[in-house]
Parts: structure tokens; C-alpha cells; sequence
């Protein structure tokens, strides 16, 4: 069965490797040989093993009869939306990485290849190499999902970590990770939680059968956590994690992106560094845990190929995986309950009376030599807790204090 690769990137190139690295191995489970046809890239590269494949004109793999299988590993929206249309229309399968192509097409390509009997793959849009796709899809299929949590991205999971270890700002980490290459010299969708907004939307979209809009998702980034935040994390016994979640109770869903204050005993605590983890509650099985390298070129690249193993082993059929066109409408972050780490500006011994009986009397954290202290509220709904704050803020203003410097969502 012959392959295309759009796109010989990090993940492009990772694929090529793969195929021919472990190409026995491969044709056992996909049933007959994968032979990589063509690279599809702008560049050359002449030193490379796939030297004499490379081409730049997509028509060659669009028009061509015997490529059955067609890796999209460009990344971004265009041209790989128009090229993975073209090739699903052409009656090939396609496999992708690319989680903003999932996020925003995903429901029209996904209705096209079950049009066409052919497959539409993505299974290294979320977690990289961690097999999180498929495990919903088929080992999870019986069962109702209830909850799905996610450290979904390596570049803020690594930032935190650092912050959390070295005591370091978190300006300071940022530009070590971009100097080392951990981090991307444009890092917003990484730090701004957009990357993580698009896993979480995929993940929410799967396991409802319905089409999330990514853009619905409530979604913070880490940018607004500082050293201090973790001073008091580490009083608390807690971490700070970015965590992309979704919730569904019912009819309601709640699906959001943010910054998270967890305790040791959360099963995602200990998830450091560049890894993912993402915890899945169900029905029956109950808490389950996948964790592993959520991006890197052979990682990501061997989810990719299970893809086209996958595909070849349903030539002619469409294995029925993905959601409808069907908008699910996400509940609100007001009706979401959870406690809350605030800081507030002052003296805990003048301020610690006022600051209870307006958030809720729970547990105060006092930083030696700080100028403020820390209270992690009772569980309330996020209504609740912005009507409480605002009250503080106002009574804050009225004696001409500051008031609340920060809060993050915990679960403790
Ligand atoms: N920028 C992403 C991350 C790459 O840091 O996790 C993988 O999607």
C-alpha cells in the first residue's frame, strides 16, 4: 500500500523514519508493506533518505490512483484543510497531527471521509504519542465518560515545573525554555492555553458525539502565575498545573482551560516537565490515568503511524469514530463549583476576619515577611465566588486597600 507524507517537518520526518525503521513490523500489522511514495514539502533535502520522493506539486499525491494513504504533517490551516479535503475527496485515507486542522474542520472532514469509506485519523493531535484518541474511541466505547482532565501541553507543563523547582519567575523560565527550544519563539497558543483550549475542545467533541467549538471554551493560560503563587503552593503541599478540562453531569458540560492549584494526592500532580497526563472518569472502570510525551518528533510520529496501520487494516471502510455536526452548547463557567486560592493584599491579623466572612470562612495561608496572605475558600459556584469577590474588592476600595491580587481554581 503506498503512502504520502505532506509536510517533512519534525513530525513529517518522524513518520518517514518509522515507516522505514520499523517496516516488518508495520507490515504485520497493517497486513502488507507501507511504502512511502512521496514527500510533499517547499524544500529539498537532498542528504535526506527521502530525497529521491520529495516533490512540491500536491496534485501528484491528489492524482495518483495507487497512494491509499496520506500523512498531513504541515501544520496550521492552510494549505493542509484544502490538501486533506482534496485527498479525502480522492477517496484517500488521511492521518494528521495538526490539532487546529482537527479543531476547526473536524466535522466536515470527518462526515466527507464517511462519505467517501475512507478514514480520517488524528490520533497525535492530542497528546502526542500518548494513545488517548483510541483509547476513547474503542477501549472506553462501553463506557460513559464523565470526566476528562489533561496537563495537554509540554511547553507550559515544562515552564511550571521549572517555576515550581527553581523558584523562578515566570518571564525568566520562559526565555531559558525559548533559548533551549523547549518553547516556540512565537509562544502564545503554548502560554495563552489555546493550544490546550484545541486538545480539550477534540477530547469534549469525541466523547460527546457532538461538535465543540473550540472558541466556546472558557481558556486562561499560565502567564498571570507567578513565584509567589508557588510559595504558597508549596506551603499547601500543592502544585500548579494547566489543566484543560471537561466535565459533563448530565445534560451539562463544562468544558474550560486554566490554571490549577492540585494537591499531592490528585493523580495529575506528579505529571512534571514536558510530559502530558490526562485522566479520564467513567462509569465503570472509574479513574484511569494515560501519561507520556505529549509532542517530540518519534512520539507524536508513532501515533501517526498506528493511524496508517489503522487505515490500511479498514481499506473500503470507514471505522465509525468522531461526532456530528450537532453544536453542543457548553455550560458556563457561572455554574461551575470548586474551590478558590485567593490572595488578598495585607495583614492576615487585621484582614483575615473581613476577608472569611466575605469569601467564606476556610483555610488562610501566611507568607513570612509577604505584605498579603493566602485563603483557599469553601467549594462555591464561580457565581458565587465572583459576587463574593466583588464585595471584597468594593469594601477594599472604600477603606483605600488593595484588595485581591490573584485567584486560581484548586482542587485540593
Ligand atoms: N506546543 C505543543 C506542546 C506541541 O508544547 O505541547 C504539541 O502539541
Amino acid at each position: 500500500m503506498y503512502a504520502a507524507i505532506m509536510g517533512y517537518g519534525t513530525i513529517g520526518s518522524g513518520v518517514a523514519e518509522i515507516l522505514e525503521g520499523n517496516r516488518e513490523k508495520v507490515a504485520k500489522g497493517a497486513g502488507q508493506e507501507i511504502a512511502l511514495k512521496y514527500v510533499l514539502d517547499l524544500r529539498e533535502f537532498p542528504d535526506s533518505p527521502v530525497a529521491d520522493r520529495i516533490i512540491h506539486d500536491f496534485e501528484k499525491i491528489e492524482k495518483d490512483p495507487q497512494v491509499r494513504l496520506v500523512v498531513e504533517a504541515m501544520g496550521g490551516l492552510n494549505p493542509a484543510y484544502p490538501f486533506v479535503k482534496a485527498c479525502l475527496n480522492a477517496g484517500k485515507h488521511v492521518a494528521t497531527s495538526n490539532k487546529a486542522l482537527v479543531a476547526a474542520h473536524g466535522t466536515e472532514l470527518l462526515a466527507l471521509a464517511r462519505e467517501k469509506g475512507v478514514n480520517f485519523f488524528f490520533e497525535a493531535s492530542v497528546g502526542g504519542g500518548i494513545p488517548i484518541i483510541r483509547t476513547l474511541y474503542r477501549c472506553l466505547m462501553g463506557e460513559e465518560i464523565q470526566e476528562i482532565t489533561g496537563i495537554l501541553n509540554g511547553t507550559t507543563n515544562y515552564i511550571l515545573t521549572k517555576m515550581e523547582k527553581e523558584g523562578a519567575s515566570f518571564s525568566d523560565v520562559l526565555k531559558e525554555a525559548q533559548e533551549l527550544g523547549y518553547a516556540e519563539k512565537d509562544p502564545e497558543a503554548d502560554i495563552k492555553g489555546y493550544d490546550t483550549c484545541r486538545k480539550i475542545a477534540i477530547l469534549t467533541s469525541l466523547v460527546t458525539g457532538k461538535e465543540v467549538d473550540y472558541q466556546d471554551i472558557y481558556t486562561e493560560g499560565v502567564t498571570t502565575v507567578t513565584d509567589m503563587d508557588f510559595r504558597y503552593a508549596k506551603k499547601l503541599g500543592a502544585s500548579i498545573k494547566l489543566f484543560g478540562t471537561s466535565r459533563m453531569e448530565g445534560e451539562a458540560v463544562h468544558a474550560w482551560v486554566a490554571p490549577v492549584m492540585v494537591g499531592k494526592n490528585h493523580p495529575l500532580y506528579g505529571v512534571g516537565g514536558a510530559y502530558n497526563g490526562i485522566l479520564v472518569k467513567s462509569d465503570k472502570l472509574g479513574t484511569s490515568m494515560y501519561y507520556g510525551s505529549g509532542a517530540g518528533k518519534l512520539p507524536t510520529a508513532s501515533a501517526v503511524v498506528a493511524d496508517l496501520i489503522e487505515a490500511a487494516q479498514n481499506e473500503g471502510k470507514n471505522v465509525p469514530i468522531g461526532w456530528n455536526g450537532q453544536r453542543l452548547a457548553l455550560a458556563g463557567m457561572d455554574t461551575f463549583d470548586c474551590r478558590y486560592f485567593v490572595r488578598v493584599a495585607g495583614d492576615a491579623a487585621g484582614k483575615k476576619g473581613q476577608v472569611e466572612d466575605m469569601l467564606g470562612k476556610g483555610e488562610t495561608i501566611v507568607l513570612e515577611g509577604a505584605d498579603e496572605f493566602a485563603v483557599v475558600t469553601p467549594q462555591m459556584s464561580e457565581r458565587e465566588f465572583k459576587e463574593r469577590a466583588i464585595k471584597l474588592e468594593q469594601a477594599c476600595r472604600n477603606l483605600n486597600e488593595e484588595g485581591i491580587r490573584q485567584m486560581i481554581r484548586t482542587e485540593l
